[in-house]
């Protein structure tokens, strides 16, 4: 589907348009076609027949909203992110904070490394030094096998089984683990099944080689040798909030209280585009988290650093994400929203979703070192209240504009609140 080349124009005001004009301008700029739109607003995927195939005992679905995120400019490229996601404010913020990025800064991004982890444990080995060697000495042997009886269509893609390590772990007692990585470049899928089947197969050739038994095969979330970066270049910005910025990094960085929180921010970017595509997100999750501890201290996956009159953001951690197979291939609404993204593989997915992470990361540390969080939260939540409330359509307007009173003098709103208003108005209504 061709984009056209004035999309930034057919989208502005995006977020002010109604449900079927957001479809309509999303068709006519050619990011979805109409059989999507009636898709979409038909309520999306419906016949349990197809979630059967991903789960078992399915008794329905669970509908998360799915939004888009427009302004997002990543490599020089314009885009309009997909998001599945639940929590008020990220898709706002994401936009905002975008089109700050896009106004006075850019993103670049880039992956590293192309391996994926299996790993086969051997809960007890003999003589370690001896089990390595022959390891070792078998390595290429047994990724030819591997390469020709379980990745052969991987090989053809341009991926397959590339190295073998051995690792030792020291047992409690004193004895010896040994741990064997299986590396391997899945190309553009998220290689968990087709890792696991390696590992699997390669579970007798070793025992063979060996006279050792294999206790477990599993591929590692822990993907340190496939990392994905992001880096945010803000060229002038009012130095204070850079000031301010930077101080709060600095904070994520040394207390993992707080750098817990703000990898969960930068999340919020991540995981409704894993969710959006069909991705495996707590495969993502874990990795994230585990390689934020790799130093031995929980630390933000994040960094700003001020630079002359600008702000350098930057963002480091595994990804592994894939654009063919598994859910990704069956699920019509992840198809959809990576045709919205036009990626061209799985690691440009990678990078989009960090970059998103980036920006949710900025968005989040802006607001909370300036107005705060709440501030942002404030006219959905007043909405989510007032309808929750039980507020009727012409009731809605003044029942919004007391709360919006009421949080102005109190600083805070609540349920009951928003209970009490409405009946105020009720009452002010109904005859005597
Ligand atoms: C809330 O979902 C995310 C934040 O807590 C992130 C952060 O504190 O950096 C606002």
């Amino acid at each position: 589907m061709a984009l056209k080349s004035n999309f930034e124009q057919i989208l502005s005001g995006f977020s002010k348009l109604s449900y079927l004009e957001r479809l309509s301008k999303l068709e006519e700029a050619g990011f979805i076609r109409h059989e999507d739109s009636l898709f979409l607003a038909g309520g999306g995927l419906k016949d349990f027949r197809l979630g059967e195939k991903f789960i078992e005992n399915v008794i329905g679905y669970f509908q998360l909203p799915l939004g888009v995120a427009t302004q997002f400019r990543i490599d020089q490229k314009d885009f309009v992110i997909p998001m599945a996601v639940e929590e008020t404010s990220i898709v706002a913020a994401a936009c905002k904070t975008a089109k700050w990025v896009r106004e006075c800064g850019r993103i670049t991004t880039s992956v590293s490394g192309a391996q994926i982890i299996g790993q086969i444990q051997l809960a007890k080995v003999a003589n370690f030094e001896k089990f390595k060697a022959l390891i070792l000495e078998k390595k290429s042997e047994f990724i030819s096998l591997a390469n020709r009886d379980v990745a052969a269509s991987m090989v053809r893609r341009g991926g397959g089984v590339t190295d073998i390590l051995v690792r030792e772990l020291i047992r409690p007692e004193g004895g010896c683990m040994a741990v064997i990585h299986v590396l391997m470049d899945p190309k553009d899928a998220m290689g968990a099944n087709i890792v696991n089947q390696v590992c699997e197969y390669l579970k007798f050739p070793i025992e063979q080689a060996t006279q050792e038994k294999v206790t477990m095969c599993i591929l590692s979330n822990l993907v340190d040798t496939k990392i994905t970066h992001a880096q945010i270049v803000l060229e002038k910005i009012d130095q204070d909030l850079a000031h301010k910025i930077e101080e709060a990094s600095l904070f994520s960085e040394l207390d993992p209280y707080r750098a817990a929180t703000n990898n969960k921010g930068v999340m919020n970017g991540i995981d409704p585009i894993l969710i959006a595509t069909g991705n495996d997100w707590r495969a993502v999750e874990a990795g994230v988290h585990a390689y934020a501890a790799r130093s031995g201290q929980y630390r933000s996956v994040t960094r700003w650093k001020k630079t002359g009159q600008g702000l350098v953001g930057s963002f480091e951690a595994p990804i592994v994400v894939g654009t063919v197979g598994g859910v990704t291939n069956l699920h019509p609404t992840a198809q959809l929203a990576l045709r919205i993204l036009g990626v061209s593989g799985a690691n440009h997915l990678s990078r989009i979703c960090a970059a998103v992470g980036l920006v949710q990361n900025l968005g989040a540390l802006k607001a909370l070192t300036t107005v705060g969080i709440i501030e942002g939260h404030m006219k959905l939540h007043i909405k989510n209240l007032t309808l929750g409330a039980g507020a009727e359509e012409p009731e809605i307007p003044y029942v919004v504009k007391r709360l919006e009173e009421i949080l102005g003098l109190n600083k805070r709103i609540s349920m009951s609140q928003a209970v009490e208003v409405l009946q105020e108005l009720r009452s002010q209504n109904s005859p005597p």
